[in-house]
Parts: C-alpha cells; structure tokens; sequence
C-alpha cells in the first residue's frame, strides 16, 4: 500500500539565493489556459466565503474569487454583472454616468456606439478614445485575461444557469462538485463547450491522475484538486474516502502539464506556509476557504456574541455540504462554525503574499515557475512537526 504526505509532513529545503529582495519576486500565474492572476489565490465558492465583495476585493489584489452558486440564477447573474461591471471600469471608456451594475452592458455600449459591442470594440475604443498608452499595453493585456469566475452544478438548470452567467460577463465557468471524477461532470463539460463558445471551464474535484486525466480529456481548462481535505469536511470520517493533499497534488501536477492546463489545490491550507507547500507541489494557484471565512467581504452578518466591554463579533463559516447549509441531514459531509471577525480581507491577502515572496526568496525562485522546478521536499518526523511551529509557549 503506498504511504500519501499532507502538508504537515513535509518542510520546503532551502537553497542557494539570488534574490535580492524578497519584494522583486513575480507572483503572476495562470487560473485557466487562457486566464492569468498576479496573486495565486482563489477564495472558494462557497455561500460564507464568496459573493461580490469578495470577488472585488480578489479582483483588485490579483486574486479571483468565484461566485458560489447556492442561489437562483437570477441572483448569482445578478452578481456577476456587478463584478463584471467593476472589472469594466478598468478600461474607463464612455460616459461614466451612463453605467451602471444594473444597466445592460449591450445596452450601454449600444447607446455609445449604436450597435451590440463585439470582440474588437475594445480595441476601436481603444484607438478612438487614444486613453491607452504603451506603458499600460501590458496592464491593459493583463486585464483582458482576467478571470470573471462562477460556479455552476451538474444537473437541473445548470446549463441555462451557465448560459445566463456568461451572458452578464463570466468568462470561466467552475464546475463545483464534490467528486469531480465522475460521468456528469465529463458530460457537463461536452455540453458546455458545445453550446456555449468563448467561455473557459475548471473542472473538480479529483485526488488522482486518473481522475485529472478524464476531466483533461473531457475538455477543462482547469482542474480542482483535493477531496476530503477541507477544514470543515467530514468526508472522510463519513466515508472513508480522500486523499492526503500533498502527494495528491504530485501525481496530478504532472498529468496537468502534459496537457499545458493550470491546476489548483483546494482545501486543507492552515497557514500561508501551506499555500507555499502547495504551490511548490506544482500548483498553479490555491483556493481558500476558511482563511477567508470570518473577514468584512466575506457574506454574512457580523454576530455580537457578549455584552460590552466582554462583546467579541464572529462571522459563520459553514461546509457547502453541511446540515446548516443543505436543510436537512441527506448526505451531509460537513459542518459549520463561527469564525471571529477578522477585518478587512485585505491584510491577509498581503500576509499571504509576503509569504510566497520569502518562499520564494529561500528556494532562490525569481518567479513561479522557478519555484516549481527549484522546490524540494523532506518528509518530516512528529518531533519535525513539533519543532515546526512556536515551541518555547508549549
Ligand atoms: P478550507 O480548508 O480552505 O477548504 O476551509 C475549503 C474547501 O473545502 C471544500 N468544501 C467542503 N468539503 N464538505 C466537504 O467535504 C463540505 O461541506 C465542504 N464545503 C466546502 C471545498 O472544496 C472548499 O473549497
């Protein structure tokens, strides 16, 4: 039987350094094949992590977050066109005051220009309006390949669901199941990119190469992986099934670049030293749940549990397949909890990032890609794992 690591069992080894500040480090990355980040971070779609604040708040520090799709289709477009209409302010072409979230975008660039906009109507702006410069030529590029991101099921209305999404400006659609590896999620994604063109697909989650292989295969231009790993799942004490994320993301890291698509490691992240674990097994990026939970963008009511001066404010934080979530006790693979307010999600985006950006530094990793083929893992004993964190308080 083969023996499978998690985070926890493993530490990076450091190495030989050029790196002369850790700031100079490039943290840029691919989401899909064709969609890019410059922070390799996810906030997962989940109904107390990601709805539209999140996503802005994604969006502007180099992140994607993607719309959970616990909700009708008329609520989850309704947010995806906001996000799609803060992620159009980046161009800033037009007349402002005309725009705005509840406004049809066709509708606006039809009163500017006379006509439905089309693939090229940037680029005309662009000339027409002369508001780009050279200097901005890689920013502008950047923008456009940024990924406006929800998430749909397998079955019902899924694909109208799809449909009315991309309509309001999604350009990667996120097939959230919890066992990627299965026919309705192949089926999905033929449907998908059968009946809807110019729209990217992640696919998941799966815990094997077998399981990344059938998705590749089935079309995705992303895969999820990590099954039974979350911070409030209980799949695995209910089933028995799951796998241990870091040799997980080993096997499924080299089925992924034999395709050329970008993979992300979902669940399971304690601390931003397994976001760096993570990203050294190979991943392209790294969805968060928990570490986002409890924060000012994450959805939910900031609850006051005490009296002043002993009050203390918490947020909920509960699992797409809890009880609290579903409404009733079919099926159930998770739980909930209230999580203390954090703040503003921004300080742990910057916490995060200034984490990768030392990684990084100790490897001797200019950027990603460095990192990938530089890092090495050790496993480590129970006494490694000990003399890991803060001892001297124990
Ligand atoms: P973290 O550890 O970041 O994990 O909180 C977030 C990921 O957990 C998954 N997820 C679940 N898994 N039952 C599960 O087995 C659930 O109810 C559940 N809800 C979320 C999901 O992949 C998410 O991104």
């Amino acid at each position: 039987m083969k023996t499978y690591l998690t985070y926890d069992d493993v530490n990076i080894v450091p190495k030989f350094s050029e790196v002369l500040s850790r700031d100079d480090v490039e943290l840029s990355t691919r989401f899909t094949k064709n969609t890019e980040l410059r922070l390799p971070i996810v906030s997962s779609p989940m109904d107390t992590v990601t709805e539209v604040d999140m996503v802005i708040e994604m969006m502007d520090r180099g992140g994607v977050g993607v719309l959970h799709r616990f909700n009708t289709i008329e609520e989850q477009s309704k947010m995806m066109k906001k996000v799609h209409y803060e992620w159009d302010k980046y161009f800033n072409i037009g007349d402002g005051k005309e725009r705005s979230a509840d406004n049809d975008y066709d509708e606006w660039y039809k009163r500017l220009r006379g006509r439905t906009p089309n693939e090229s109507d940037f680029k005309d702006l662009r000339e027409d309006y002369g508001m780009f410069t050279d200097s901005m030529a890689e920013d502008d590029r950047y923008w456009r390949h940024r990924p406006l991101c929800a998430a749909i099921g397998t079955t019902g209305d899924y694909l109208e669901r799809a449909k009315e999404l991309v309509k309001n400006g999604c350009n990667v659609l996120l097939i959230d199941v919890a066992h990627g590896h299965h026919k309705l999620v192949g089926d999905a994604l033929e449907e998908i990119k059968k009946n809807i063109s110019r729209v990217e697909v992640v696919a998941g989650n799966i815990a094997t190469r077998e399981g990344a292989e059938f998705l590749l295969q089935s079309g995705a231009d992303g895969i999820r992986v990590g099954i039974g790993n979350g911070s409030l799942c209980e799949t695995r004490i209910r089933t028995g099934v799951g796998l241990p994320q870091v040799s997980t993301l080993l096997d499924v890291v080299t089925i992924c670049d034999d395709f050329d698509v970008p993979c992300i490691a979902d669940g399971g992240i304690r601390n931003i030293g397994d976001i760096c674990k993570g990203l050294g097994c190979g991943a392209d990026s790294i969805m968060l749940g928990s570490l986002l939970s409890g924060t000012k963008e994450s959805p939910g009511q900031i609850e006051k549990i005490g009296e002043w001066p002993n009050e203390k404010l918490f947020k909920k934080y509960r699992g797409s397949a809890s009880r609290d979530s579903k409404g009733n006790d079919k099926n159930v693979e998770g739980n909930h909890k209230v999580i203390p307010y954090k703040g503003k999600t921004a300080r742990i985006l910057t916490d995060i990032k200034d984490g990768i950006n030392s990684s990084f530094s100790y490897v001797g990793a200019n950027n990603l890609s460095e990192f990938h083929s530089k890092v090495e893992f050790v496993e480590v004993t129970q006494a490694g794992q000990k003399e890991a964190r803060p001892h001297l308080l124990n």
